[in-house]
């Protein structure tokens, strides 16, 4: 298996799993108690980064804030996308919802255009467009919510924009929401993802552990 340190908290034996991607500088412990948050019984897996910035994690190299080795990001979100693959055989899980934050939310966009078939959809924090050219791919209507900040000094907001219509010109359901907050998180953040997931899991039938979030 792509060797990623990893933390993996079982859950629910029947529920939808979340891949936990943290933002830079975090790590595998991040992001559990968001996951807990939005989706209480759900199985979790969540990786560390393995590209340091100044010793910092994150899921692939940039040039600057904003400007991403496109390289690196092809190869890194493949190989992230191996690592779910082989981690959903070696536990036992069904495909996962990626909850991802800014750098961990940019590589799970990267891996719904790269790898689609790794992912059951995805919740984006503070995402942006991770590659210029994207690859042709079919999203076949996997539900995805992205929640921007209107005033993200990061993420400009054509750039959020541009990413909902990337997605969706490539099949995905997305559902794109915009609060009054930067790039950091808000309660209004763990709201949404958890009302957003409960929808997801009464469509998705069997995913019983989220529905008990509600
Ligand atoms: C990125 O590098 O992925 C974005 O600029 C978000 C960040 O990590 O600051």
């Amino acid at each position: 298996m792509s060797a990623f340190i990893h933390r993996f908290e079982p859950g629910a034996p029947d529920g939808r799993p979340l891949l936990l991607l943290h933002g830079t500088g975090g790590d595998e412990n991040d992001l559990i108690p968001l996951g807990e948050a939005v989706a209480p019984s759900a199985p979790l897996l969540s990786p560390r980064g393995k590209v340091l910035e100044h010793g910092m994690p994150r899921f692939f190299r940039r040039l600057a804030e904003g400007v991403f080795d496109e390289n690196d990001v092809r190869h890194r979100a493949d190989e992230l996308a191996d690592f779910v693959e082989n981690a959903s055989k070696r536990y036992g899980l069904a495909a996962p919802i990626a909850l991802g934050y800014s750098n961990g939310a940019n590589v799970a966009a990267a891996m719904l255009l790269r790898q689609p078939q790794a992912l059951f959809g995805a919740i984006l924090l503070r995402a942006m467009v991770p590659l210029s050219s994207a690859p042709r791919s079919d999203l076949g209507d996997k539900p995805v919510l992205i929640i921007s900040g209107a005033q993200d000094p990061i993420v400009p907001a054509s750039n959020s924009a541009h990413l909902a219509e990337l997605l969706r010109g490539a099949g995905a359901a997305v559902n794109h929401r915009v609060l009054p907050v930067g790039h950091g998180l808000s309660n209004e953040d763990v709201t949404l993802a958890r009302r957003w997931l409960n929808d997801v899991a009464r469509a998705d039938g069997g995913a019983t552990a989220l529905a008990k979030g509600s």
